[in-house]
Parts: structure tokens; C-alpha cells; sequence
């Protein structure tokens, strides 16, 4: 994109780039501007973005991947929500295969949540994977997927990440990314998964509509955000993670998830429906279940949204 590297260009340059008209362009501006991409547009001299952008490039992203297979990897420029096109597409897909998108119109987050996605500022990936043994064989699934998270953002840099069960990952007590896994298939028999993340790169300042404290990679590293390497990483890492999981199960993660677990021995509350329960959060299990010490002992959870619970 003639914008990406953040200085101003006329409309008629950007025009003559793209052989279209002047007033097609302004349409093309004002559609990125909806995307979430903030756009200057200052009379006489053009449009500038308010931030460089690094754009996605599959070549540059297969150059970096353990496994270089060009047709394992698709990468979009704007999607309904990149979980929804591993959907689509299922029953041609192989294990691994990841979707990856500058902009998501209906990104999917947890518990029926709206995934903000603006053009360009984060990461929206999806992969998917066949799992053969089926439904009984994904406990833990999410949490190992976190730790995958965990490890590709300390390659590239990043340390001090952390997570909150079952799995979002945090930054400085605050929201990096989360994990969407979706699941499909027939009780007994294998089932395909759709595992989603969404990394904060370099969220638009003007931003309103995430309802919780967030942060970015962008405000705790100084130089810009190379998104290729990040993804290359998160895919490595990803898959190794995977394969791994398929093999020796959720045990072989159970370490690292305990070791940076953000709630460990704090006064948390767990919220399932109506229900609310309080205590200290002991970490997990070895099944990947929550543990909290309440009144009557320490108890195991399976599932629900835990949050700090002031002292
Ligand atoms: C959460 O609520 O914490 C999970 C968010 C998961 C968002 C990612 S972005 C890529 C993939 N596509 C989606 O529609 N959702 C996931």
C-alpha cells in the first residue's frame, strides 16, 4: 500500500498508482477508515496514516516458517473473521493450515464477544487442525495453546507475558491477546479445530469499543513491530505446539502454564452463570482445571470467567 510507510501522498498519485479515479480513491479511503485504519486527509496535500504500517506478506511470512508449504497459508487482506473462513473451508483443509487477515468485519472473541479488529493493527489468525482422537483428547487444549503464545512472543522479545485462565494472554496486568478455539465433529470420531488469536501489534488510538484494559506490543517495544516475524513465530510455535500436545498431552504443558499463571495465589472470584465463587487461585491441575481455595477446601473448576477480587 502506497500509505504503509506513513508519509503524504496526493490522491492523485495514489490515483495514478492504482489506475483509478481521484474520487474512487477518496471512496477506497473512506472504506479503510471504517476498517479502523486512522487516516489523515489534509486539503492540498493528501492522505497520510497516522502510523506506518507494516503489511502482511505470505512470501515474506513462508520465508521465515519451519515448514515453507506456500499452500498451508492464506493471507487476506479483509474477512468476515478468519475462525468463520477456516469454517468455510474445512473439509479441503490439512492440519496446520492458517488463515491470517489485515482486518476482520465480524472478528469472533469468547462467550458470544465482538473481536475489535482494525486494518493493520494486530494479528488475526486462525489454524486448523484435525485432532483424531477426538473430543476427549482436547482437555487442556486452549491452555497449551496460550503457553505456544507465551513462547513465540519471548522470541521475539517480549517477556513478562503471562496468563489468565483458561487462556488469555496478558501483559503487565493487562489484555495482549486471547484464544478462540471452535470445535466440530462426531462424538467417538475425530474433530476439526479452529484455534484463533488475536494479538494487539499497534491498536489506533482513537479506539472505544474494547471493554476491558488492553495493551498492545507496540507500547512496550521501541522499534516497529515487525508483524511477518511475529506471525512466522506464533506459526512455528503453534505447530510444534500442537504436534506435541497430539503426542504426550496436555501433561508436557503443565510446567509452563503454572509458571506464569497472573492469578497464582491471589484473591480471585470465578463467575459460571449465576454462580460466583471466591477464594485464592491455586493454578491448575494436571487436566489443565482450575484450582481455587475456597472456605470448604480447594476445589476444581472446569469452566467460567475469573477476574481479581479486591482485598
Ligand atoms: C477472546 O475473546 O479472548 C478470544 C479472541 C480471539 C480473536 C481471534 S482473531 C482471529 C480469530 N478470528 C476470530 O474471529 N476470532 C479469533
Amino acid at each position: 500500500m502506497a500509505l504503509a510507510d506513513g508519509h503524504f501522498c496526493s490522491g492523485e498519485v495514489l490515483g495514478e498508482a492504482l489506475e483509478i479515479s481521484r474520487s474512487a480513491v477518496s471512496k477506497h479511503i473512506k472504506y479503510l477508515s471504517e476498517l479502523g485504519l486512522e487516516i489523515y486527509s489534509v486539503q492540498g496535500k493528501g492522505y497520510r496514516l497516522a502510523k506506518s504500517l507494516s503489511l502482511l506478506n505470505k512470501n515474506t511470512i513462508l520465508s521465515l516458517l519451519d515448514s515453507h508449504d506456500a499452500s498451508q497459508l492464506i493471507v487476506l487482506n479483509v474477512i468476515d473473521s478468519t475462525n468463520q473462513y477456516i469454517k468455510n473451508h474445512q473439509s479441503k483443509l490439512k492440519s496446520g493450515f492458517v488463515c491470517l487477515a489485515e482486518a476482520q468485519t465480524a472478528g469472533r472473541g469468547r462467550h458470544g464477544k465482538t473481536w475489535v479488529s482494525p486494518y493493520g493493527a494486530s494479528l488475526y489468525m486462525s489454524m486448523h487442525w484435525e485432532f483424531s482422537a477426538g473430543y476427549q483428547g482436547l482437555g487442556g487444549l486452549s491452555l497449551a495453546v496460550g503457553v505456544a503464545v507465551v513462547r513465540a512472543l519471548a522470541k521475539f522479545g517480549i517477556s513478562g507475558v503471562q496468563l489468565k485462565w483458561p487462556n488469555d494472554i496478558y501483559l503487565e496486568g493487562k489484555k495482549l491477546a486471547g484464544v478462540l478455539i471452535e470445535v466440530d465433529g462426531h462424538f467417538g470420531g475425530a474433530c476439526q479445530c479452529i484455534i484463533g488469536i488475536g494479538l494487539n501489534v499497534d491498536l489506533p488510538e482513537n479506539i472505544t469499543n474494547i471493554d476491558q484494559s488492553y495493551i498492545d506490543i507496540s507500547s512496550v517495544l521501541s522499534s516497529r513491530v515487525d508483524r511477518n516475524t511475529l506471525a512466522a513465530l506464533l506459526i512455528n510455535e503453534l505447530t510444534a505446539s500442537i504436534i506435541k500436545f497430539e503426542l504426550l498431552g496436555f501433561s508436557s504443558f503443565v510446567d509452563a502454564w503454572r509458571a506464569v499463571d497472573v492469578y497464582a495465589n491471589m484473591p480471585i472470584k470465578l463467575i459460571m452463570g449465576q454462580n460466583i465463587i471466591e477464594g485464592v487461585g491455586r493454578g491448575i491441575d494436571d487436566t489443565g482445571a482450575l484450582l481455587i481455595e475456597t472456605e470448604e477446601g480447594v476445589k476444581t473448576f472446569q469452566g467460567g470467567e475469573i477476574s481479581v477480587r479486591p482485598a
